[in-house]
C-alpha cells in the first residue's frame, strides 16, 4: 500500500508543497502553510486510456442567452448582469458584519416572492437566528426554505430531492465540509472540495447557487482564492465599517460586464441607492481647499465622487503618506510627477488622501482629480465647487484622455455641475449643454491655474513652493 500523499497547502492561495516552509513561494505570504491531504491524483497507476472523441463546433454557431432570474432588487440585478443565471455559481465575498447575510436573505425573499423555490442554508447561524433577522427585515411571510447544515453531501441530497430549487444560498462556504476530504472545515482543501461539489450540483440541476465567502484583512476571499477561479462570478461586498454605504462590486462575471451596485444599510436592512453620485458628494466639503470632485466610471455607470487631500508640514524625518480608497502607488506616482515636472515640492509634507463615502477608486482617470486636490490643499486654494475633474497623468506630466468622457460629462451636468477640467481630446466630441469645458494638456498648467486662483493666500503662505 502506498503511503498517503501528504502535502502542505498555503491557506492564502492554495498552492501545495511537499514539505513545510515558512514562506509560500507562490504568493509570498509568511506562515500560511499547513498540512493537508493533497488531492490524490485520480487514476494514479492506471494506464492512460484512449480519450473519447468529441465533435468540435463552429464559433459562428447559434448562441442562446443565459436564462436569467432577476430577483427584483435593481442594484443586485445590475451587478449580476440582469439576474441570476441558471446553473451558475456566484461567490459573494466581504468582511464579517458588512451585510452579506442580510443582502442574501433579502435576495432569497425577493426570489421566493416571485414564486421561485428558494433555499437558504446557513452554516453559521441557527435557523432561529436567520428567522429573527428575516422578521426584523419584514420578510417573515416569504416562502424561503431554511436549514442550518454544514455537510455538503447531505445538503446536495436534500436539494436533489423533489423539485429543484431555483436559488440556493450557502452561507458560508468556509463552514461547509465534505466527506471526500478529511481535513477540518475552513481549510483550503475542504473549501475547495465543498465548492467543487456544489458547483457540480449547480451545473447538473440548473439551480443558481450563491456561495458566501469571508474576506481576510488584505481583501482576498479568505483561503479559497482557488474558489474564485472555479465560480462563474465573484461579487465583493465592500464598505467602510463606519459608513452606512455598501458597494457590491462584480470582480469577475462570466455573464456580463463588471458593474457595481450601491446600497445603504438601514435599520430595516439594505436599501438600494439608485443615484449614488448624490451620495458620495458632501455639500459641506465642496469649495474647501483640498477637495476635488472626480467624474468616474464604475462598470458602465458614471459616478461622481469626492477626493479629499490634506497636505501639511511634517514633524517627522520621513513624511507620512496615507491613502484611503485609492492606490498608494498611484499617489506616489502623482507626487513624483508634481515634484519633477511642476516644481511642487512635497518632500517636507505629510500627505493624506481620502475618497469620501467609503468608495474605492480603481481607474487611472482619477489621477487629475487627486492631483488637483493635493495642490489645492498645499496652496490652500479652494477649487471651484461646481467643477469636476478627470484624466490620467502620465510620467511625463502630460494629462492623457480617458475612456467614456461623454458619459462622465453627462453625469456632471445632470447633477448641476457647471464646469469640467478634462484632458485635451484627440477628437472634438466634448460638449455638454450647461457645462464649461476646460481642456488641459499638462499637469503643470493645472498647477498654474490653481496657484493663480489662490494667489493672494499663496503669496503669504507658501512662498517658494512653486518653481
Ligand atoms: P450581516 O448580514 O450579519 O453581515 P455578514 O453576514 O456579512 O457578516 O450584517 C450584520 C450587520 O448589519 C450588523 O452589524 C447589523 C447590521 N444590520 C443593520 O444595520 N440593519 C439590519 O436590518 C440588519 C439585518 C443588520
Ligand atoms: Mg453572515
Amino acid at each position: 500500500m502506498s503511503k498517503r500523499n501528504l502535502s502542505f497547502v498555503c491557506q492564502n492561495c492554495g498552492a501545495a508543497f511537499s514539505r513545510w516552509q515558512g514562506k509560500c513561494e507562490a504568493c509570498g505570504e509568511w506562515n500560511t502553510l499547513s498540512e493537508e491531504g493533497g488531492d490524490r491524483p485520480a487514476g494514479l497507476g492506471r494506464k492512460p486510456g484512449r480519450g473519447r472523441l468529441f465533435a468540435l463546433e463552429a464559433l459562428a454557431g447559434e448562441a442562446h442567452d443565459a436564462a436569467r432570474l432577476p430577483c427584483g432588487i435593481g442594484e443586485l440585478d445590475r451587478v449580476t448582469g440582469g439576474g441570476f443565471v441558471r446553473g451558475s455559481v456566484l461567490l459573494v465575498g466581504g468582511d464579517p458584519g458588512i451585510g452579506k447575510s442580510t443582502l442574501l436573505i433579502q435576495a432569497a425573499a425577493a426570489m421566493a416572492r416571485a414564486g421561485h423555490r428558494t433555499v437558504y442554508i446557513s452554516g453559521e447561524e441557527a435557523v432561529a437566528q436567520v428567522r429573527l433577522r428575516a422578521e426584523r427585515l419584514g420578510l417573515r411571510d416569504c416562502n424561503v426554505e431554511l436549514a442550518a447544515e454544514t455537510a455538503v453531501e447531505d445538503i446536495i441530497a436534500t436539494l436533489s430531492d423533489g423539485t429543484t430549487p431555483r436559488l440556493v444560498v450557502i452561507d458560508s462556504i468556509q463552514t461547509m465540509w465534505t466527506d471526500m476530504v478529511e481535513w477540518a472545515p475552513g481549510t483550503v482543501t475542504q473549501v475547495r472540495g465543498s465548492a467543487q461539489a456544489l458547483i457540480r450540483f449547480a451545473k447538473k440541476s440548473g439551480a443558481a447557487v450563491i456561495l458566501v465567502g469571508h474576506v481576510t484583512k488584505d481583501g482576498q476571499i479568505a483561503g479559497p482564492r482557488v474558489v474564485e477561479h472555479m465560480v462563474d462570478a465573484v461579487l465583493a461586498f465592500e464598505g467602510e465599517g463606519s459608513h452606512q454605504f455598501r458597494i457590491l462590486r462584480a470582480v469577475k462575471n462570466r455573464f456580463g460586464p463588471t458593474e457595481i451596485g450601491v446600497f445603504e444599510m438601514t435599520g430595516a436592512g439594505l436599501r438600494e441607492v439608485p443615484n449614488p453620485s448624490e451620495l458620495f458628494l458632501s455639500e459641506r466639503d465642496l469649495g474647501q481647499p483640498g477637495t476635488a470632485v472626480f467624474a468616474g466610471i464604475e462598470g458602465t455607470r458614471p459616478l461622481l465622487v469626492e477626493i479629499q487631500a490634506l497636505v501639511a508640514p511634517t514633524s517627522l524625518g520621513t513624511p507620512r503618506r496615507a491613502v484611503v480608497g485609492w492606490d498608494p502607488n498611484r499617489l506616489s506616482m502623482v507626487l513624483a510627477v508634481l515634484e519633477a515636472h511642476c516644481g511642487v515640492r512635497l518632500g517636507g509634507h505629510d500627505v493624506y488622501l481620502n475618497v469620501a463615502g467609503g468608495m474605492r477608486i480603481q481607474e487611472p482617470a482619477g489621477d487629475l482629480a487627486a492631483a488637483a486636490a493635493l495642490v489645492s490643499s498645499l496652496a490652500n486654494a479652494p477649487l471651484p465647487s461646481d467643477a469636476v475633474y478627470f484624466g490620467e497623468v502620465s510620467l511625463s506630466g502630460a494629462v492623457r484622455p480617458v475612456a467614456q468622457a461623454a458619459s462622465r460629462l453627462k453625469e456632471a451636468a445632470k447633477l448641476g455641475f457647471k464646469g469640467a477640467i478634462v484632458p485635451e481630446a484627440a477628437r472634438g466630441e466634448r460638449s455638454e449643454p450647461g457645462l464649461t469645458i476646460n481642456e488641459i494638456g499638462s499637469l503643470a498648467s493645472l498647477v498654474a491655474d490653481i496657484a493663480a486662483g489662490g494667489k493672494a493666500r499663496i503669496a503669504a503662505k507658501t512662498r517658494g513652493q512653486y518653481g
